[in-house]
């Protein structure tokens, strides 16, 4: 039989030994790692080879010119509370219009969560212990239930759990969503190589793959077909937020105006750091261009920094990965061309694999390399980015972790202090500790409310008014 030329061309580009072993296999098994192979763009590793592996990338990244983003505070900060109120208009007018649909990016492994299947599934709430997907999709109805538009839902998941998140939804009816609304689609996947730069093999029939990364969203959207869907049904802005965080306002008015208002191509919020090392990505600007730099490239001199002026941190716009997308400026990313592409960061990894001789090695330290792109890593392609300040009480409580910092016990809290707020601002009277938290645990559907207008109305129809204690759900 002839060499298949995929193999010769590895072969050429010095990966050859990716196909060592593949005379013992049988032909399924040959198939499989063709059919790993064909996901290679062998250009593009060596590339990244040559770029990310060379003595000059450890340098990490660059901070010529480096000052903090501008970004709209908030009105009750010294913010225009005309332009607020303005943008809140603007983007119930474009729910209205049905040109929003909402954007989970699901793909991660959820390692540190140390949790075993889709995080997505992972329960959160603090009676019903509903999932996080749960309670997006309840959120995604209820928005488009008020706004009369009942949006679309696209849902990006990896190889390792697309079957697993769709058979969850199908086991959940959709949670109530209409099925040919929600739209999961994988993302792309990337070898990893060797601190030589070989592409390691997993096993003699497959290559070390792992997912590309957030940041590989915006070209899965479009070689997914999820932009040709956008664009039938008439939506030109993406919603777009993270699996971990059941607090995000997956859908706000507010926030779409502005970035509609303000011709923005990509816009995000921001919350001010809480503390001067807290694990987020800091806004910034650089020859003009705003960026994102994550808190392990910036040094500590910079992240603890005092501005003179308000006495607070000099970079305090912390990034809690919540963006709207033109979906003509995810089209233009995706194509590339020259100069428009998503770097690709370097992560230094214990990988699973086999050595020359076939042998699995089960690495203690870093053997090698994977390849992400991230998708705030797009800003700086972005006509008009808009940058606005948010709360962190009513945006941002993620899942990362087992214990401690951003844990399912930080989630909880944080959720109940919201329903609590919001009863509280109704009129209510709630038991709650100097934090706001309540000593019981009640819990809020979004289809009751999912933020303080929508509980708001709900609460005032409703008659009459429940006791508060323990256990209540509405
Ligand atoms: C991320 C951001 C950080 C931000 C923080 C807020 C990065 C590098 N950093 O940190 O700036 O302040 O969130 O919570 O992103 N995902 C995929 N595919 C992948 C990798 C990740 O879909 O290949 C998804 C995950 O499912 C998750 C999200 O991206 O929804 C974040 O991934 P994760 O790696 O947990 O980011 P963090 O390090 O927590």
């Amino acid at each position: 039989m002839a060499k298949p030329t995929i193999i010769e061309a590895f072969e050429r580009a010095g990966q050859g030994h990716v196909f060592a072993f593949f005379d013992q296999l049988v032909p399924a098994n040959q198939q499989s790692l063709l059919n790993d192979a064909a996901e290679i763009d062998l250009i593009e590793i060596g590339r990244l080879t040559k770029t990310l592996l060379s003595k000059d990338a450890a340098a990490g990244a660059n901070l010529a010119g480096l000052a903090p983003a501008p970004y709209e505070r908030r009105p009750e900060k010294g913010g225009d509370a005309k332009a607020w109120a303005a943008a809140k208009t603007a983007g119930e007018a474009a729910l209205c219009a049905g040109r929003v649909a909402a954007f989970t990016v699901a793909g991660g492994q959820g390692t540190r969560l140390g949790y075993d299947g889709p995080k997505g599934t992972f329960p959160v709430t603090p009676i019903k212990r509903k999932t996080l997907f749960q309670v997006f999709a309840e959120k995604i109805r209820a928005v488009g239930a008020r706004y009369g538009r009942p949006l679309h839902w696209f849902i990006m998941t990896s190889n390792a759990n697309h079957e697993a998140t769709e058979a969850f939804f199908v086991m959940h009816a959709f949670f109530g969503l209409e099925r040919g609304q929600v739209h999961f689609f994988r993302q792309g996947r990337m070898p990893a190589v060797d601190l030589q730069g070989k592409i390691l093999l997993e096993s003699k029939s497959a290559i070390a793959m792992s997912p590309d990364g957030h940041g590989g969203s915006l070209r899965a959207l479009d070689r997914s077909g999820a932009l040709d869907v956008m664009a039938k049904a008439g939506v030109d802005i993406l919603s777009y937020f993270q699996v971990d965080n059941p607090l995000v306002r997956g859908i706000d008015p507010t926030f779409i105006g502005w970035h509609v208002l303000r011709g923005s191509e990509m816009s995000s919020k921001m919350i001010p750091k809480a503390y001067a090392s807290e694990k987020v990505g800091h806004f910034c600007t650089q020859n003009g261009q705003t960026i994102v730099i994550e808190y392990s490239d910036l040094p500590k001199t910079l992240q603890e920094e005092i501005d003179p002026v308000t006495g607070g941190l000099r970079y305090l716009a912390g990034s809690i990965a919540i963006h709207i997308f033109d979906t003509k400026f995810i089209r233009r990313m995706a194509k590339g061309g020259e100069g428009v592409a998503l770097p690709f960061h370097r992560a230094d990894k214990k990988i699973p694999s086999i050595d020359a001789a076939g042998n699995v090695v089960t690495p203690d330290k870093p053997n090698g390399v994977k390849f992400e792109m991230f998708v705030f890593d797009a800003l700086p392609f972005a006509k008009n980015p808009v940058i606005i300040e948010t709360l962190r009480e009513d945006d941002f409580s993620p899942v990362k972790n087992a214990e401690g910092l951003d844990s399912p016990k930080t989630c909880t809290e944080d959720q109940l202090r919201q329903f609590v707020r919001w009863l509280k601002a109704n009129g209510a009277s709630v038991p709650t500790d100097a934090s706001g938290l309540p000593p019981f645990a009640v819990e809020v559907s979004p289809l009751f409310g999912y933020d303080e207008d929508s509980f708001a109305d709900a609460w005032k129809r409703l008659s009459p008014k429940p006791e508060i204690k323990a256990g209540l759900y509405l």
